[in-house]
C-alpha cells in the first residue's frame, strides 16, 4: 500500500477494510451467521456509485414521498451498513420492513440470502467508473477510511489493481451483475437516475411492488434531489463524527453531476480505465463508452 496511508486496514478474504469500523469477526458473522429475512431490501453499491441517493429514494418511496422520515432520522440509521460494526448492531435490532445498505462484494454477502433469494430484494446501483474514480479521489481527501494518494495517477493505479477499501470495483460490479435477469435483483445506473429520474423511480417502485401516484413519484424525485439532500442534515453527512471525516476539507454531496471526469482525467488515464472495464459492463454504464 502507498506510503501516504494514514488509516489502518485489515485484509479480510482478500478484501481491504478500514479497521476503524470493520473487524474480521463482524465480517465473518455477517457472511456466515447473519439471517437475511424475506422482508429485507438491500441497497448495494460500490462506494461513490450513488449509495446515499438510492438510500434517500428508497426511504422516500416507503412513505409515498413524504419527507418526514428523511428529515428526522439520519440516513445511516434508516438503512444501516450491515457489515460495519455500528451498522450491524443497528441491523440486528431493526424492525420490519428492513432497509439495509451494503458495500460488500457478492462473495462476502450473507450466505443465508441463498435461502431467501425468492423473496429478498436487492437493488444494485452502478456508476460510470470515470466519474466514480474522480468522486472517490476527492472523497479520499476528507474521509479518513481512504488512504490519501499523492496524485490521481497513483490513485488510478490502486483503482486498476483493486487495491482499494472494499476491494476491486471491477470484481464488485462483475460479481453482482451476474445476478442480472434474476427476478429479485434490480440494477440501475447513476446516469439513469440523473437522466430519467421519474422513470427510474417508477421502475424502482415497480420492482418493490409499491404503487405510487404520478404526484408521489414527483415528490420522491424532488425530495431526493441533490439540493434537497444537501439542505437536509439527516442526509448530508454533516453530522458524521470527526473521526470519520474532515468536514473542513470536503463534502459528501460534492457536485452530483455526470461527466466531471472531463475536468480531471487525461485521455491516457481514461484509456487505461477503458481497457480495464469489461465490455458487458461498459454497455451498462456510460452508454457503451467508446475508447476515445
Ligand atoms: P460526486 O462526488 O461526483 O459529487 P455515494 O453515496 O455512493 O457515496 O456517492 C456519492 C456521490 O453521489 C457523490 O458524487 C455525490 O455528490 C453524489 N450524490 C449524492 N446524492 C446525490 C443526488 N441526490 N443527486 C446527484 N448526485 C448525488
Amino acid at each position: 500500500l502507498g506510503p501516504s496511508m494514514a488509516t489502518e486496514y485489515i485484509f479480510h478474504k482478500g478484501v481491504l477494510f478500514p479497521i476503524m469500523n470493520y473487524s474480521p469477526e463482524t465480517l465473518s458473522f455477517v457472511e456466515n451467521e447473519f439471517q437475511v429475512r424475506d422482508d429485507h431490501v438491500f441497497n448495494v453499491t460500490y462506494p461513490k456509485s450513488g449509495t446515499n441517493w438510492m438510500l434517500e429514494i428508497l426511504s422516500l418511496i416507503r412513505y409515498g414521498g413524504d419527507p418526514s422520515w428523511v428529515c428526522s432520522v439520519l440516513n445511516w440509521k434508516r438503512a444501516p451498513w450491515m457489515e460495519s460494526q455500528t451498522g450491524l448492531e443497528a441491523a440486528l435490532k431493526y424492525l420490519p420492513p428492513r432497509l439495509l445498505t451494503s458495500y460488500l462484494p457478492i462473495q462476502l454477502f450473507p450466505k443465508s440470502w441463498h435461502h431467501s433469494k425468492e423473496k429478498v430484494k436487492i437493488i444494485y446501483t452502478l456508476r460510470c467508473p470515470k466519474d466514480l474514480l474522480v468522486s472517490l479521489y476527492h472523497f479520499s481527501h476528507f474521509m479518513h477510511v481512504y488512504k490519501l494518494s499523492s496524485s490521481i495517477d497513483v490513485f488510478l493505479e490502486d483503482f486498476l489493481s483493486g487495491n482499494m477499501p472494499y476491494g476491486s470495483w471491477f470484481n464488485h460490479v462483475t460479481g453482482w451483475m451476474r445476478l442480472k435477469g434474476n427476478e429479485n435483483f434490480f440494477s440501475i445506473t447513476y446516469e439513469e437516475l440523473q437522466q430519467h429520474p421519474q422513470d427510474s423511480v417508477w421502475r424502482i417502485c415497480h420492482f418493490l411492488g409499491k404503487e405510487l401516484s404520478e404526484e408521489q413519484v414527483a415528490t420522491v424525485v424532488e425530495n431526493a434531489s441533490f439540493q434537497s439532500m444537501k439542505g437536509n442534515k439527516m442526509s448530508s453527512f454533516s453530522l458524521l463524527q470527526d473521526k470519520y471525516i474532515d468536514h473542513k476539507k470536503g463534502n459528501f454531496l460534492r457536485k452530483g453531476i455526470c461527466g466531471d471526469w472531463k475536468n480531471h482525467l487525461s485521455e491516457v488515464q481514461t484509456g487505461f480505465l477503458h481497457s480495464a472495464v469489461p465490455g458487458a459492463i461498459r454497455l451498462n454504464v456510460c452508454g457503451g463508452w467508446a475508447p476515445t
